[in-house]
């Protein structure tokens, strides 16, 4: 398992290497104004979506070749979601590389974080997420991997619950979610919402 985990890890290095030498670099200050229309869902603390209702991730200090790899997805369809799907359909590769270099930029801000689940049952079972999104989900090894920390709880069951169910294709994801109970996700989400040094809403 352990192997077979690392092996992906590395394949995945290697694929991910040429896709992020091939991005336009981003400019922080074109970023700026491109997310003017994003700021109505993902400017707003505590903002949450209609149906089903979880929080809009917070995109804040977020790694920005994980922004640039998951408006992709949403473009493609690769995550189903109506929504994002029609915010990042019109934005080219440079806009996106932008997006993701203003966003990344956002410096760490006060907000509240209340925790529901079982955030010293979730720390046991993080070990298996640590390779690639690091024990506090500070997601240190490569700016591919999305940070956890400081997440909203509820949008992260979402997306487990995607990766398990095939909303949102991606092949390790959906291995390593796949035989997660309901119990280890909402204990692992509370793990990473809970932990600091991650994502913040994005506010100047
Ligand atoms: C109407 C509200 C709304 C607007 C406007 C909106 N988003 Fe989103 N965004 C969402 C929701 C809800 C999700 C979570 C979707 C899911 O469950 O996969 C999301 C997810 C994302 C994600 C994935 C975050 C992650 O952690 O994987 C990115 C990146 C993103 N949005 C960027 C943008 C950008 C850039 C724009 C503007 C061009 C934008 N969004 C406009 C509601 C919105
Ligand atoms: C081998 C590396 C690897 C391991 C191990 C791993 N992940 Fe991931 N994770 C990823 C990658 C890559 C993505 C981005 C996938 C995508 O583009 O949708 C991701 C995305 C996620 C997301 C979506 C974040 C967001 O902002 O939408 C969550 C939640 C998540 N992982 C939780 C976990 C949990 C919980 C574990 C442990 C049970 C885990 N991951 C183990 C690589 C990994």
């Amino acid at each position: 398992m352990y192997t077979k985990t690392l092996m992906k890890i590395v394949i995945g290095g290697a694929c991910w290497a040429l896709v992020a030498t091939a991005q336009a670099a981003g400019n922080p200050e074109n970023g700026k104004l491109k997310f003017n229309t994003c700021t109505g869902c993902h400017g707003i603390p505590g903002y949450t979506s209609a149906y089903p209702t979880y929080h809009v991730p917070r995109l804040g200090a977020q790694n920005a070749d994980y922004i640039v790899a998951a408006l992709n997805e949403y473009k493609a369809g690769d995550r189903k979601h109506p929504t994002m799907h029609a915010n990042a359909f019109s934005l080219s590769d440079q806009d996106m590389a932008d997006i993701a270099a203003y966003v990344a930029s956002i410096k760490p801000n006060e907000e509240s974080h209340p925790i529901k689940g079982d955030v010293a049952a979730g720390q046991q079972k993080a070990e298996a997420c640590a390779a690639c999104h690091g024990k506090e989900g500070n997601a240190p090894t490569t700016s591919l991997f999305p940070k956890l920390a400081g997440q909203h709880e509820d949008y992260l069951v979402k997306a487990l619950h995607d990766y398990k169910a095939g909303n949102r294709k991606n092949a390790i994801m959906s291995g390593m979610a796949t035989p997660l109970s309901d119990k280890d996700i909402t204990d692992l989400a509370a793990h990473f919402a809970s932990q600091p040094n991650g994502v913040y809403v994005v506010k100047d």
